[in-house]
């Protein structure tokens, strides 16, 4: 069955970073934005600003939408209870509405950290494939694997499909040499979100979320497979990064996973 076009799509974690790159790029693609974050959204009145565990505003919010893409979560380590709040019972309420609202189609902003303990590719080896075991590298790296998991779930019992986007890194420049490897320029994210919102008979499909990087350490072919044909490579990048931080030691442990830091010293969530 061909997928219809989703035009109203909620986005969730609309005030965040990569919130408000996509609601500068997606309108692009012919989308009707609905926003949905804890946080006021700058300039966007009309943004929901809840909780996701607030049941009846989410419902409200997911009403009558063709889609959804959940960006909004905790985006870095923090106490348990933050994170079963915000990622896990969040993401459970976010597929409790679509559910009840009808909704077909979701696009979860997995993370690279749901694999994160899985060793980094000697150069020139295997990329890691998207049925790699779930190794999170953090109770946010936890999260991830739950909502994929959730995700999996609702395709199997409800039929709602997902798309689980396990996100490099999107910024608009790579800031580390880490990021070589991972980055997903903000135009390549727009691409691989409209690709994962309209190919059709998606099931639960988990694809990892990066440019076209020389030095990638992953496979892109579920990504590819779903119409993604990414534009962008950090490696006009490179030359400066490494000036300044130098090539990174593979049997340093911070630098031998995937994960890189958040395995050895996570950042942690501000609030
Ligand atoms: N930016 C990246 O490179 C990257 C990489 C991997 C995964 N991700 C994932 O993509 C998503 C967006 O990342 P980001 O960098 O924009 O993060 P961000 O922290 O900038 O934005 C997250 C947004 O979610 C909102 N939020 C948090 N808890 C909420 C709750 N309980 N109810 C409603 N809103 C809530 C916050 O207010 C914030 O605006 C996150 O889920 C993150 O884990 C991002």
């Amino acid at each position: 069955m061909t997928a219809a076009r989703p035009r109203t799509v909620l986005l969730t974690g609309a005030a965040g970073g990569l919130g408000t790159l996509m609601r500068g790029l997606l309108p692009g693609y012919g989308y009707r934005l609905r926003l949905f974050d804890l946080r006021p959204v700058e300039g966007e009145p009309a943004a929901v600003t809840a909780d996701l565990t607030d049941a009846a505003a989410l419902r409200e919010a997911v009403k009558g939408v063709d889609a959804i893409v959940h960006l909004a979560g905790i985006s870095l380590e923090a106490p348990f209870e933050k994170i079963l709040h915000s990622n896990i019972e969040g993401a459970y309420r976010l597929y409790e509405a679509a559910r009840e609202e009808g909704v077909r189609r979701v696009v979860f902003a997995s993370s690279n950290h749901a694999v994160g303990f899985t060793p980094r590719p000697a150069d020139g080896g295997p990329l890691i494939p998207v049925d790699t075991p779930h190794r999170p590298d953090t109770y946010y790296g936890l999260s991830k694997s739950f909502g994929e998991d959730l995700a999996q779930l609702y395709w199997d019992l409800h039929g709602i499909e997902t798309v689980s986007v396990r996100i490099g890194s999107c910024f608009p420049e790579p800031t580390s040499v880490r990021m070589l490897s991972l980055w997903l320029s903000p135009a390549d994210g727009a691409r691989l979100f409209h690709a994962a919102l309209t190919a059709p008979d998606v099931g639960h499909t988990v694809a990892y979320g990066s440019s076209a990087n020389t030095r990638l350490w992953w496979d892109l072919s579920t990504a590819r497979a779903l119409g993604y044909e990414p534009q962008d490579d950090s490696e006009p990048y490179a030359d400066e990064l490494i000036a300044k931080q130098g090539e990174p030691d593979p049997a340093d442990p911070e630098h031998a996973r995937l994960g890189g830091h958040f395995c050895t010293r996570p950042p942690i969530w501000p609030h």
